[in-house]
């Protein structure tokens, strides 16, 4: 008897179909209401004997399984489609997928900065290669031939397989050495070899020294080069320019100063100086408690070089000068290990995304 109505009633449920909220809530009283078909089966099935309870009860549980999950199936379909005929397609509702932005590297950052504060002096952008030979690196740059001043950059000398790969430039092929570059002062002398004042350029690049990898030390790492060659150009326009360049990098009131220095491309010849950005002169780590830290070298273009490069040095006078963008993006962010900028961890890099734009 009550098999039979479970027979029945299981046609029904496997024959029914809709889309509609209310028809399907009717089903849901009918079969699932607290005085719907199921509670009814449940009451009658107490009063079975019990061998017949036995067969009856899985019989009857399935049949319970059935009419629930038939009910839920339907039901995921009428709550799309309601979503979808209420919307338009389209649930305002649902989260949106989040996507990662990019960020940009702190050194891209830095030399597009210092870039920007140049071009409003007029200073183009000029690149050369990173593979140079000693003429351009050294000798053009007045480093004399054995002198000692070649010491002070430790270089990464390249051999050379075939010797018609001779630099061949030429002029003042002192060694015939091919190296990669030490310095971007290299991309002076191809400037200059290129044309005749006025000159007004910047040139960033990569250079490479042969240094033990450290938190203060790496085998490669980048520079900002500036040069300004014209009629009557005095140190004293080196200063003022170089005085709005850290205005401009690192706000007003910071302070600059010049110390006497020596480089074979210059003469005279300074490192130059910014009150510590990060304890404003009062002395801290940074600056190891003098208040002050070194940003770039610079001085006026060696009569030298300026004829080395074909340039009449009685004519034209000129300033340059040099600077690590490390330091300098060191110095903005506080980032105390060089190796950083050159490992690549996204967590380091991702906390650059809204330095600059
Ligand atoms: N080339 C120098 C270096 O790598 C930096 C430098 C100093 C560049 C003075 C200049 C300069 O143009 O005038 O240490």
């Amino acid at each position: 008897m009550l098999q039979d109505q479970i027979t029945q009633y299981t046609a029904e449920i496997n024959a029914f179909d809709t889309k509609n909220a209310d028809e399907l809530e009717q089903f849901r009283i009918r079969f699932l209401g607290t005085k719907g078909i199921i509670k009814d089966i449940f009451d009658e099935f107490k009063a079975v004997s019990p061998e017949e309870k036995r067969t009856l009860g899985k019989v009857l549980n399935e049949f319970k399984q059935l009419a629930e999950a038939k009910y839920q199936a339907l039901n995921e379909l009428t709550e799309n489609s309601k979503l979808q005929t209420e919307n338009s397609q389209l649930d305002m509702t649902l989260p949106g997928e989040g996507f990662e932005v990019g960020a940009r590297h702190p050194l891209a950052l830095v030399r597009r900065e210092i870039i920007e504060i140049f071009n409003k002096l007029g200073f183009s952008v000029a690149e050369g290669p990173e593979i140079e030979d000693d003429w351009h690196n050294f000798s053009a740059l007045n480093f004399p031939e054995e002198h000692p001043a070649r010491d002070m950059q430790d270089t990464f000398f390249i051999k050379k397989a075939d010797s018609s790969l001779s630099t061949g430039e030429g002029r003042g092929e002192a060694k015939g050495d091919i190296a990669l570059r030490t310095h971007t002062s290299s991309v002076q002398v191809r400037m200059m070899e290129a044309g005749q004042p006025p000159f007004r350029a910047l040139m960033p690049g990569r250079v490479y020294r042969n240094e033990a990898i450290s938190a203060r030390a790496h085998c490669f790492f980048h520079q900002v080069e500036g040069l300004y060659v014209d009629e009557n150009v005095s140190f004293a326009d080196l200063k003022q320019t170089l005085f709005y360049f850290v205005q401009e990098l690192y706000g007003e009131g910071t302070k600059v100063r010049f110390r006497p220095s020596y480089f074979p491309f210059t003469e005279p010849s300074a490192e130059m100086d910014i009150s510590c950005t990060i304890c404003k002169g009062a002395g801290c780590q940074m600056c190891k408690g003098s208040g002050w830290v070194e940003i770039l070298g610079c001085g006026m273009v060696d009569p030298n070089v300026l004829e080395n490069c074909g340039i009449d040095s009685k004519k034209y006078s000129g300033f340059a000068f040099g600077m690590g963008i490390e330091r300098i993006a060191n110095l903005k962010f506080e980032i105390k290990d060089l190796r950083l900028f050159s490992e690549n961890d996204v967590r380091f890099l991702k906390q650059y995304k809204t330095a600059i734009i």
